[in-house]
């Protein structure tokens, strides 16, 4: 099958770019205590997730219990759910997953690791916890060592649970243009868990893991980070978004559109922000970069020179965010230039409990 056959709009993943931003990763980390475990919610799909293990990932991190199951299913032996589950008629099935995988999931409160401990006492086995650690993104985490060294050790004093390190993710800064800021509050951060993790140590706890990290700081990690695992995600992608930050991956997603009406200053697509995901802003044309997009549901309206062009000719967009692009999608066609290789099904997409 050709590029130019598929129903739009579609979304593809260009082969020899995904290559090239993998082995741009491998080599940012070729001498990093860093192992990658990178984000399943940037793709929702297993068969990517595999490619990522083939190629060397420790685990892989999700962000909710039933990506986690999605991901045991496709036989991935290491998971890391890199947020906190709390929902009692979750707990079960956390247990349960526990079972099938490697699980570890991150708490920030004694409620929520007694009740991960009386879940897994059903069940049996053992459950690996994060204690995550708030390092400016005021979303999840205990905001001082004095609080998470109590967790650690609740978590420790449980037969079922066993403390893992710490989580320590800075959201914040993942998107920051301002370069230098970036640089100057990675360092802080660094500083920081750095100096948490010796308290611990200190104070007799074994800090086995400190998980963190994003595409946007990845550059940013010192050769001797105190982290030991990257959960970097939309590196594979990249989007509009992460395109301004000039980082060293490039553009392998692309939304590909049919061109449905065409007038003197402008033209229309077929895809529009239900194909699009638009949380950090909206997509770029290729090839008319420049060009203002219009977005409604279903179109994307380019202006530009309406006698450049003609109906059914096809238009790649940049997603301006990829990991909820995916999230909008049911399959990704794998292309390598014109040929469509391989089509693969999203299926974790929706997955949001
Ligand atoms: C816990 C966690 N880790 C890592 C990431 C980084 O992902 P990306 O590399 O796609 O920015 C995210 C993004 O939301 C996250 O929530």
């Amino acid at each position: 099958m050709k590029v130019s056959q598929i129903e739009t709009p579609a979304l593809i993943l260009e082969k020899r770019v995904l290559e090239e931003n993998m082995a741009r990763m491998d080599a940012l980390l070729a001498d990093s205590p860093m192992r990658l475990y990178p984000h399943y919610k940037s793709h929702k799909c297993p068969r990517i997730a595999r490619l990522q293990l083939q190629r060397g990932a420790a685990g892989i991190t999700c962000a909710k219990l039933s990506e986690a199951e999605d991901l045991a299913d496709a036989g991935v032996p290491t998971i890391v759910i890199a947020n906190q589950v709390v929902q009692p008629e979750k707990l079960g099935r956390l247990a349960i997953l526990a079972g099938k995988c490697r699980l570890t999931v991150c708490a920030d409160s004694d409620e929520n690791i007694l009740a991960l401990e009386r879940a897994m006492a059903v069940s049996g086995g053992t459950l690996h916890v994060l204690v995550e650690y708030d390092v400016g993104m005021r979303r999840c985490g205990a905001e001082t060592r004095e609080e998470v060294l109590p967790l650690a050790k609740l978590i420790e004093a449980q037969p079922h649970l066993r403390f893992e390190g710490i989580q320590a993710y800075a959201g914040h800064l993942a998107h920051e243009r301002n370069l230098e800021l970036r640089e100057r509050e990675m360092r802080r951060i660094e500083e920081d868990v750095r100096n948490l993790k010796r308290f611990l140590e200190d104070n007799g706890m074994q800090v086995r893991e400190v998980a963190g990290g994003s595409t946007g700081t990845v550059m940013q990690k010192p050769r001797d980070t105190a982290y030991t695992q990257l959960q970097a995600g939309s590196y594979l992608f990249m989007d509009c978004a992460y395109g301004a930050l000039n980082l060293p991956f490039q553009n392998a997603l692309f939304l590909l559109t049919t061109v449905i009406s065409v007038r003197a200053d402008r033209i229309t697509v077929d895809g529009g922000v239900k194909s699009i995901g638009m949380d950090q802003g909206g997509p770029r044309a290729v090839g008319m970069e420049d060009a203002r997009l219009l977005m409604s549901e279903e179109h994307a309206t380019v202006s530009t020179d309406g006698s450049r062009w003609k109906l059914n000719d096809k238009i790649r967009l940049i997603p301006g965010h990829c990991c909820t692009t995916f999230n909008l999608m049911d399959k990704i066609y794998f292309v390598d230039g014109a040929d469509v290789l391989d089509v693969w099904p999203v299926v974790s997409r929706g997955k949001s409990q």
